[in-house]
């Protein structure tokens, strides 16, 4: 199995391109399954994620074509893909496929809206937390649809003339409730008023897709989103918006590191919470035409205290990371995770850097220290996997980071991007 091996020690200097959002290009994959026409989705980043769920479409009919001809971009290679579901062949999505990956379960939205029903494993992913399926139930009863729950799997059916447009009130803010409730809808018979629905980037990319395939709705990116049931959709062309969890990851990488690099094909206001806190952390940043300048030269790392939150507050997504980066800062930092409970894995191996931290219920304190010395860690979940990164570029000696298939989910090329910038990163394959 493959590890990555860190010499710490290197300041960061060059061009970093950034990749298609993995979180974009999932729900948008997704949403392929709404309609028998082409959806060719551009800047789709190469990750074991997709990988998977193509697989997982292909299940259900999708007939999925890579460009040939990659799109190249600076290091990365933004693919091109089209999806065509001409038929639906299975509306069951089984558990041997859904375990892997917590997303694939959102298929239950476009399966039970476009066939009338769907049969979906209870998912697995990221052991980050009980992550419950309650809110999709609940939402998808309120359009109508009839749910059971039997041995491991979501039976759903539709009522006879199809799912009916209501209005339904998340209770609590859901990322993949509102792409699956907000996908299911775009076939409703009348309207759908979301509340509090989730406002984040990702989500708002998946309804300008969807509005291109014919679908009707407005109000996204706040919180009340309105979907005008319409009677099918069409084909369209989109472009998968830039991964602003790598942005910001690379971002941290730099502060931490030291030195100046551009993170290019981004877009700074994709992730303001997170650039004001590595700002604060130390580091000066500014936009460039394509994206964002990032330098720590000489200045040691400020302490700063961060809360996770739904868009637009600090995303739960790059915690793990930033608190890799507080490890070296000249103080005390308290970091505090509210999306998801067990989000502290990294905590204990960031402890086998040298790292001081304690624990006291969803709040990490985090002593800096004025060095952090290489030692072999392992990786537990996608984000965490990559703090131990962070913290490995900073750290003297040799940092071996295990379990690598973690970061092969979410970071495209991630070796080769940071190896261009002077960093001492390599693959080893046993
Ligand atoms: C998505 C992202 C993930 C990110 C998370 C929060 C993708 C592929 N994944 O995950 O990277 O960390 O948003 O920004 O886009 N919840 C319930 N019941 C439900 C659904 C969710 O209680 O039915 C809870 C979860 O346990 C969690 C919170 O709601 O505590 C937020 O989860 P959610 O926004 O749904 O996360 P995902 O969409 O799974």
């Amino acid at each position: 199995m493959d590890r990555i091996r860190i010499v710490g020690g290197n300041e960061l200097h060059g061009v970093i391109p950034i990749s298609g959002a993995k979180n974009a290009a999932l729900p948008l994959m997704i949403a392929s399954l709404l309609t028998d026409d082409t959806l060719t989705l551009e800047n789709v980043p190469h990750l074991a994620d997709v990988e998977q769920l193509i697989r997982i479409l292909g299940n259900h009919g999708a007939d999925i074509s890579v460009n040939g001809r990659r799109e190249r971009q600076g290091e990365s290679y933004a693919r091109t893909v089209h999806f065509t579901s001409r038929n639906i062949v299975s509306t069951t999505a089984p558990y041997e496929l859904v375990s892997k990956m917590r997303a694939s379960f959102w298929v239950i939205g476009p399966l039970l809206a476009r066939e009338g029903k769907a049969r979906v494993s209870l998912p697995g992913g990221c052991a980050i937390g009980t992550r419950p399926v309650d809110l999709f139930i609940e939402g998808l009863a309120a359009l109508g649809a009839n749910i059971e729950i039997d041995g491991g799997y979501v039976n759903a059916t539709a009522p006879a003339g199809g799912l009916i447009g209501a209005r339904y009130v998340f209770p609590k803010v859901s990322v993949g409730a509102t792409h699956v409730l907000m996908m299911a809808a775009t076939l409703a018979n009348g309207t759908t008023v979301l509340g509090n629905a989730a406002r984040e980037p990702e989500v708002v990319d998946l309804a300008k897709c969807l509005n291109a395939m014919g679908a009707k709705i407005s109000g996204q990116g706040t919180s009340t989103i309105t979907i005008e049931g319409v009677r099918s959709l069409s084909g369209a062309r989109h472009r998968v918006l830039p991964d602003r969890i790598e942005t910001g990851t690379y971002a941290m990488a730099v502060a931490m590191a030291g030195g100046d690099v551009i993170l290019e094909d981004t877009e700074a206001s994709l992730l303001d919470t997170a650039l004001e806190a590595i700002r604060r952390a130390g580091a000066e940043i500014s936009e460039t035409n394509n994206g964002i300048r990032i330098v720590r030269n000489g200045a040691g790392i400020k302490p700063v205290d961060i809360v996770t939150d739904p868009f637009p507050g600090f995303p739960t997504d790059l915690q793990a990371q930033f608190m890799g980066l507080m490890t070296r800062s000249s103080g005390v930092s308290h970091i505090t995770e509210t999306i998801f409970e067990n989000r502290f894995m990294h905590v204990q191996e960031l402890a086998r850097l040298g790292a001081k931290i304690s624990l006291s219920g969803q709040t990490a304190k985090v002593e800096g220290v004025s060095r952090l010395k290489g030692a072999p860690v392992m990786a537990t979940d996608l984000r965490a996997s990559v703090s131990l990164v962070i913290a490995g570029l900073a750290a003297e000696g040799e940092t071996m980071v295990s379990r690598v298939y973690h970061l092969d989910r979410g970071f495209e090329r991630l070796e080769e991007k940071l190896t261009r910038c002077g960093a001492h990163v390599e693959r080893v394959s046993d």
